[in-house]
């Protein structure tokens, strides 16, 4: 495996999957394949050395665009897919980009796969699952019967399924990954950790989402980034893994206070609720941890926290120029 094809690599989890690839595997080539959509930032790939250490070339371009995707997958040894839209909160307002990126998309990329022969990871998450009663102690398994709740879930439960479709009528030598929330450096302020410490930095009260009882299995992206470069070397081909860091349950609510404290901030509102609003998500990563060998580094979430504040209040040029503009699509559906 020497020439990725990394899709979506300007988003968060993409642009730190960059950063390990040349930090772990500085011999390997990445091509970046993104969009530039509002969640893209060139900046997420810059280091010290230039581009993620140098060797990461930029192509701006759509996924669903089979012109600009055939030659790219054809150079690649394998693709990594990330690119998606990917907050539930934005399908809700306009499902329509979430169709053509994360369905349409993927079927562009996954026709390009095929004539080329190349290798396929997609990248997915736990939501194509639905979700779990609060307090039960059950987990999402691999096997686990699809019930997606919003159209951002649906659309991602749909693109496994195309997957899955390649693997089984074409022999496509592809692998999927589901994983649960991911927090760190990069991430999106529309999303609900860096919301609300970017909240507190510009003197905004943290918002929570009804009565904040609702619980996600929160990993670090390092730890996410390093199972999927796991199964990319190590994986089975048509196989499924689960990724989640096992942590004991934590509800929005006590993320938010945990958050509060650790910024010395005093309270929070609760804002209007997502509708359809999904209570509790758990992965069971067992399979992943047992074939492969993987198990998460960051284990402690308050440890993990205090370091993605220092991050965000470090890196204020980064994320300030979309506060405003984020804050406003909130304020426009009362939250
Ligand atoms: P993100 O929204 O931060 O980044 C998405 C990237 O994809 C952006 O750079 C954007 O410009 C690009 N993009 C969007 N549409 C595109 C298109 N048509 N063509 C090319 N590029 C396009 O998302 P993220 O949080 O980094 O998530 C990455 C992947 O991981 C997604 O597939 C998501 O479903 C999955 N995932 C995310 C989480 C999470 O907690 N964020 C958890 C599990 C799985
Ligand atoms: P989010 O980061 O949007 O991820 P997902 O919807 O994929 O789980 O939200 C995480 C949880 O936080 C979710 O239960 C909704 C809640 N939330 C808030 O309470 N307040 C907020 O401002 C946001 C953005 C989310």
């Amino acid at each position: 495996m020497t020439h990725l094809l990394v899709t979506g690599g300007a988003g968060f989890i993409g642009a730190n999957f960059c950063r390990l690839i040349t930090s772990l595997r500085p011999d390997w080539r990445v091509t970046v394949l993104d969009k530039l959509t509002y969640a893209g930032n060139r900046a997420n790939l810059a280091g010290p050395a230039g581009p993620a250490g140098g060797s990461v070339e930029f192509i701006h371009g759509d996924i669903a665009d089979a012109a600009t995707v055939g030659p790219l997958v054809a150079a690649a040894d394998a693709v990594v897919h990330f690119a998606a839209e990917s907050h539930n909160d934005n399908s809700l307002t306009d499902p329509t980009p979430f169709v053509q990126t994360n369905l349409v998309g993927t079927f562009v990329l996954l026709e390009a796969a095929r004539a080329h022969g190349v290798r396929f990871h997609h990248v997915s998450t736990d939501e194509v699952f639905g979700d779990l009663e609060i307090g039960a102690g059950t987990k999402f398994t691999e096997s686990t019967p699809y019930n997606p709740s919003s159209p951002y879930s649906a659309t991602k439960a749909g693109s496994d399924h195309l997957v899955r479709a390649w693997v089984r009528s074409f022999g496509l030598d592809a692998t999927i990954s589901n994983c649960s929330n991911n927090y760190g450096p990069y991430q999106h302020i529309e999303k609900f950790i860096p919301r609300q410490i970017t909240n507190i930095l510009t003197g905004l009260t943290p918002k929570l989402y009804g009565t904040g009882e609702q619980v996600r299995d929160w990993i670090h992206v390092d730890d996410h980034n390093r199972a999927v470069l796991d199964i990319l070397e190590r994986g089975r081909g048509g196989e499924t893994y689960n990724i989640g860091a096992d942590q004991p349950d934590i509800n929005n609510k006590q993320v938010l206070e945990l958050i509060c404290e650790l910024m010395g901030a005093d309270g929070y509102e609760h804002v209007a609720d997502r509708p359809g609003h999904d209570q509790r998500y758990a992965m069971d990563a067992a399979k992943l941890r047992r074939e492969l060998g993987w198990q998460p580094q960051f284990t402690d979430l308050r440890a993990g926290l205090v370091d993605t504040i220092a991050w965000y209040r470090a890196n204020e040029h980064w994320w300030l120029p979309a506060k405003q503009a984020t804050e406003a699509k909130y304020a426009a559906r009362g939250q």
